[in-house]
């Protein structure tokens, strides 16, 4: 497996690959890799001839506060795992590289969903993704790039971006991957603690609550946000950011869910902030 930090070095393997006629997957990460990340090489490794995964931790989707400075880094491991999962090339470059003395082009988005939940809790958070993310689609021009289910509002901005801006690539959507408990992978699930780690299972929990309820016949959101929030309050101190049943699309909240909708919580526990979701389908 090949290792890049220059946008040159990862074009010109790219461009050899191309004209023997292969295929290309992209798999953006900000390292710290695990399951879920390697679930996306694999399928990638799966539906592409040749996978390239990126690991930077991109300052840009990071607010003032939250973990940038120490967010976990281990290229050795990563590149380890990540040729095990398959994968062709890691395209890992520098701050400079990535965004150059001066850099002052961003994306940004307008419609209702990117102002909604994350976006709210976290300004600036998406303007930094999907940034880096055309970025990356420029560089690597993959015919199809992956991305995780976990990051719902992530994949559902980056997949407007595609349309709207007529890029030239699919977005493939995975599965969430679980712990055993059914904690979703992350890579902040490192910062915590045993007892934290214990009273982080209350989100998947009080998703597959809301899960079990829908299946009961309850179509009152307010009502399944509700039996989130209890059990995300029963599991012990945290701050709930948000808990919301919504529309799939534009993440507005929705009163009864007659038609497919999502119920998506983030809540912090001691310094730890996740994320998780589930579809609700009736
Ligand atoms: P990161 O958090 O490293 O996640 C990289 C990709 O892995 C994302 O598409 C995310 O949704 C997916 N992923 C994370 N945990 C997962 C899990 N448990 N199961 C399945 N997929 C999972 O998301 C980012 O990085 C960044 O925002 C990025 C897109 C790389 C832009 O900087």
């Amino acid at each position: 497996m090949h290792v890049f930090d220059t946008i040159a070095a990862v074009r010109s393997f790219l461009l050899s690959e191309r004209r023997q006629g292969r295929s290309i997957g992209l798999v953006p990460t900000m390292g710290a890799l695990h399951e879920g990340h390697l679930s996306l090489m694999r399928r990638a490794r799966a539906e592409c001839d040749a996978v390239v995964a990126s690991v930077f931790v991109n300052p840009t989707q990071f607010g003032p506060g939250e973990d940038f400075a120490r967010y976990p880094r281990d290229l050795e491991r990563d590149a380890r795992l990540a040729a095990s999962a398959g994968v062709h090339a890691i395209f890992a470059p520098s701050m400079p590289e990535m965004y150059p003395e001066g850099c002052a082009t961003f994306v940004d988005q307008g419609g209702e969903a990117i102002g909604r939940l994350e976006g709210q809790f976290r300004p600036g958070h998406f303007r930094g993704v999907l940034t880096v993310c055309l970025k990356l689609f420029n560089i690597v021009a993959p015919d199809r790039a992956y991305f995780g289910r976990k990051d719902y509002q992530q994949a559902l901005l980056v997949r407007r971006m595609v349309r709207d801006l007529g890029l030239p690539l699919e977005i493939v959507l995975c599965e969430t991957v679980r712990e055993p408990d059914g904690l979703a992978m992350s890579s902040r699930n490192q910062y915590l603690d045993p007892a934290a780690r214990r009273q982080a299972v209350c989100i998947s929990r009080g998703l597959a609550r809301a899960r079990a309820a829908l299946a009961q016949g309850e179509r009152s959101a307010p009502r399944l946000a509700d039996l989130i929030r209890s059990e995300l309050e029963a599991a012990g101190p945290c701050s709930i950011d948000y808990v919301a049943v919504a529309d799939p699309e534009t993440l507005a909240p929705v009163e009864t869910v007659e038609r497919r909708a999502v119920a998506l919580a983030a809540l912090r526990i001691g310094g730890t902030r996740l994320i998780d979701n589930c579809p609700l389908e009736p």
